[in-house]
């Protein structure tokens, strides 16, 4: 199966952004990853509009938002004027999670759920028809370079066995290293955040030799 590998460009530096958004459109990335933060659902700030703009701009391949904020019914429009392809709300921030998810999809955008490492599958379940992508985190969501929770692995087995009816990917995104990928991969994970340990930190910084190496993992 063919791995989903997602570069997380909140880990770049501003100042060379393009550069590297041209780097890795021309590796192997299959989807970059955005984070948006608004300071209330997680203890930080993410990347800013302008920079997804920038990443818009650059790449024409597709671009997921990751968005820990308060009720994100509120900006989706928005996600949706900047371009971004996918776009992933948590419930946990969310009241009404199957109004916004159907909202997306209306839109003509792919409806991403992601969930926090203490939600369980059986919260989500009621939701599998109105989504197009699921994403575990494996980390507590707010900050880069955390790594792995190894508890979290029942409950990936638990999901991928729970949307083989429906068939969407199961995306994780936090800590992912060498061992974490060839673990996830084997139970059935497609895709991956791809952050500091297995991307943005590695010696080598050629990223279509690393994707490559990912691939065989
Ligand atoms: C964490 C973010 C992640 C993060 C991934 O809250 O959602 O996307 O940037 O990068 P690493 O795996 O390095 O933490
Ligand atoms: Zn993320």
């Amino acid at each position: 199966m063919k791995k989903l590998l997602c570069p997380s460009i909140m880990n770049l530096d501003t100042e060379d952004l393009v550069d590297q958004v041209k780097r890795l459109d021309a590796a192997e990335t299959d989807i970059f990853h955005l984070d948006l933060m608004d300071g209330s659902f997680v203890p930080n700030f993410g990347m800013s509009l302008n920079e997804f703009k920038v990443v818009r701009r650059h790449t024409d391949k597709p671009l997921d938002v990751h968005m820990m904020v308060q009720n994100p019914i509120r900006y989706i429009r928005l996600m949706a004027d900047y371009g971004l392809d996918i776009i992933y709300i948590h419930p946990e921030s969310d009241p009404m999670p199957s109004l916004t998810l159907q909202r997306i999809r209306d839109m003509g955008k792919k409806a991403g759920l992601v969930i926090n490492p203490g939600t369980s599958m059986e919260s989500i379940r009621a939701l599998y028809p109105l989504i197009d992508y699921l994403m575990i985190m494996t980390v507590n969501p707010g900050f880069c370079g955390q790594l792995y929770l190894p508890w979290i692995d029942q409950k990936i087995e638990q999901a991928v066995e729970e949307r083989k009816p429906w068939g969407f990917p199961i995306v994780i995104d936090g800590g992912v290293d060498k061992t974490v990928m060839t673990r996830l991969a084997s139970k059935g994970v497609e895709g991956f955040v791809l952050g500091r340990l297995i991307l943005f930190d590695q010696t080598e910084k050629d990223y279509t030799k690393l994707m490559q190496w990912m691939r065989t993992l």
